[in-house]
Parts: C-alpha cells; structure tokens; sequence
C-alpha cells in the first residue's frame, strides 16, 4: 500500500492457542509480503517480545500450515509482560530491531496487552483467537467452530455408549467464563440439558430433568456443563451419585482435545479474512483496534472497546437449548 511509513510488521501468538492461528500467521505474512513489507514472527507470545526472539518469516515459511492446529508461533502467558517493566523491555526490543508496528492474535487478556502497548505509542492490530467466542467486536473469533465441531462429535459417541448402557453423562466443554460452546453444543446434540457460567445451576431442575427422562424411557441423558458453571461438574457428579435417579452417572472432560486439531474450513476463512484484513488496516494507518466478523463484514472496533466491554452471551439461546431438550 502506497504512502504508509510502515516497513516492518511482527506477529506475535498469545494466550490459549485456538484452531486458525496457522491460517491466520500464513495470512498475514503473505499479505506484508505482497505490500514489500518484512515479516518478522514473535516466538512464544509477550514473553518473546521481552526476550527479543525474533525472525524473519518468508512466504515458504508458512507454507503447508492451513491445515495444522495449534500456532506455529508458540503461544504463552506472560506474567512478565503484565508489568510496565515488562512492557517497556518488549517496546525497546521492538524498537532495536526496527519494528514498525505488531499483530497480536489471541483472546481478551492478550488485546489487553496489545492496548498497553498502543497506550504507549506502539502501532498494534488485534485479531480474536480463542474457543470460548467472549470477545467483544467480532461474531465470531478464531477457533469457535473447530471447537464446536470437535465437541459435537465427541458428544455424539459419548451418546453411542450412554445408549447402550442407559447412562447418564456429565459432559463438560472448555469455557472458564463463557458458556458459547455449551450452549451451541447443547443445541446442535439435543442434549438434554445445559449448564453454564452465566447461569447458576438449578440442582432440583437438573434432578427433575434427569428423572424424567429416565421415565419417559429415554436410553441416555446428556449434560453439557460448561467448565465456569457452578457447581463445577465433579462436584454436581458427587451430588448427582447421592440420589436414586434411574440412571447412573459417569462425568467426560473433555479438556485440551477442544484446543487442538486442524482447523474446519470456516475458520481457515475466517483467519485467513482476518490475517489479511489486519495488515491491510495498519498499512491504511489504523491502530489500536481489533478486526472482527460483524454479519458478513470485516470490522473494526477499538481496543479500548474490545477490553472493556463484554460480548454478552444470548441467553435466548440458552432457554432455546433447554426447551428444545425434552
Ligand atoms: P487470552 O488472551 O487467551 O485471554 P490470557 O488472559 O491468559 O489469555 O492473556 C494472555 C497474556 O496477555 C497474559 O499472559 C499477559 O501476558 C497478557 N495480558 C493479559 N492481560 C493483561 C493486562 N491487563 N496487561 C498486560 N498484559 C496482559
Ligand atoms: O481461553 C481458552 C481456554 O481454553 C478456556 O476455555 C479455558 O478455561 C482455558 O483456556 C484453559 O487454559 P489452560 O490452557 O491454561 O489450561
């Protein structure tokens, strides 16, 4: 792009990894390329940008990654960089090695990194990286459908054998503070009930739920519990198993299974819109933002927006869940 100041754009991976950032980096480095700028990638995250591991990045660098999970980048979570200190070692490495301007891919903690170092003069681009879909200013962020893919199929032969048993299954999805995958999942399995952070458990509802399924003759009944949700899942089993409900109980955790794998075609777009777009932006002098899905469109939205405010969960698809349940 003509005119800007810009030469040199790093890329840095941070927080938990999602499906996408390869398709993502792979993106953004070609589209620098093909605009003469030189690409450097951050190893490890913030804790790569205070050490200074930095290296050049070609086209045939990330050639063959669409298609691998993970973030060839390494990802981190540096407590190092939540400091000023920290943060005034990465500006001074960046700037020694004559980077003009940073992308960050990751979820809300690592845009709030990204918003210090724009708060201090960095030029800095956002990207939404994480499975729990909880950021502000995108529909949609890097990861969420492959996770939500993975969970369905790991919900739908979990209920292969719950049939076969006459079980009842605690299914818990990642999700700290989120309950989209959850919910989403809940939906798309016809589970029999949701739980999730936002919402707090009502034990005599789940009870009843699992007694009268149990009654009406289903062969299985499915939980989805988000991780945040309250109790946490091994403690609701420790409760459940208490009680003579028909069914016996086993808890899946699904855990770090939902972080990996290759990325589904919809987020090797989606990174790959975003990977572009946010090079782009910066290159017409945009900084201190975030690009986002909005509809069919890519957006943007203030940094300061994205750490403040919260994407809120549609409880009506939570309600939607539950009813389409029984
Ligand atoms: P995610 O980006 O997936 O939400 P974290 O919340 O763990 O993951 O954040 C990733 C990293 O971003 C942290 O380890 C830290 O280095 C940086 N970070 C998070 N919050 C802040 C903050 N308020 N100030 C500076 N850096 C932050
Ligand atoms: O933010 C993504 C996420 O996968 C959450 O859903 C989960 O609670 C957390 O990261 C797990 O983090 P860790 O990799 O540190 O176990």
């Amino acid at each position: 792009m003509e005119g800007s100041s810009i030469k040199k754009i790093a890329i840095l991976t941070s927080g938990g990894d999602a499906p996408g950032m390869n398709p993502c980096i792979r993106a953004i480095v070609r589209y620098g390329i093909a605009n003469n700028i030189t690409m450097i990638g951050v190893d490890g995250g913030y804790n790569g940008l205070i050490h200074g591991d930095f290296h050049i990045m070609d086209r045939r660098d990330v050639g063959g990654i669409m298609q691998r999970g993970g973030t060839i980048l390494q990802t981190a979570r540096s407590e190092e960089f939540r400091t000023e200190k920290g943060q005034r070692k990465a500006i001074r490495q960046m700037s020694s090695e004559g980077i003009d301007a940073l992308v960050v891919i990751g979820g809300d903690g690592s845009l709030q990194g990204a918003m210090k170092l724009h708060a201090q003069g960095v030029k800095v681009i956002g990207v939404p990286g994480t499975i729990d879909n909880d950021m502000y200013g995108t529909d949609m962020a890097i990861g969420v459908d492959t996770a939500l893919n993975t969970i369905v199929d790991a919900i739908d032969k979990i209920r292969d054998t719950a049939s076969s048993h006459s079980r009842a299954f605690l299914i818990e999805t990642m999700g700290r503070e989120s309950g989209y995958l959850a919910v989403q999942a809940g939906i798309v399995t016809g589970a029999e009930m949701v739980l999730i952070p936002e919402v707090e458990t009502d034990i005599d509802k789940l009870v009843k739920t699992m007694d009268e399924a149990y009654r009406h003759g289903k062969s299985h009944c499915i939980i989805v519990c988000a991780e945040g949700a309250t109790p946490h899942t091994t403690e609701l089993g420790q409760i459940i198993d208490g009680m003579d409900l028909g069914f016996t109980t086993r808890i899946s955790i699904l855990g770090h299974m939902q972080r990996g794998g290759k990325p589904t075609a919809y987020d090797r777009m989606l990174s790959t819109r975003l990977g572009a777009k946010a090079v782009e932006f910066l290159l017409k002098g945009e900084s201190g933002v975030m690009v986002g899905l909005t509809g069919k469109d890519i957006t943007l939205t203030s940094l300061e927006d994205v750490t403040t405010k919260k994407n809120v969960l549609a409880l009506e698809m939570y309600e939607m869940a539950n009813i389409l349940a029984m």
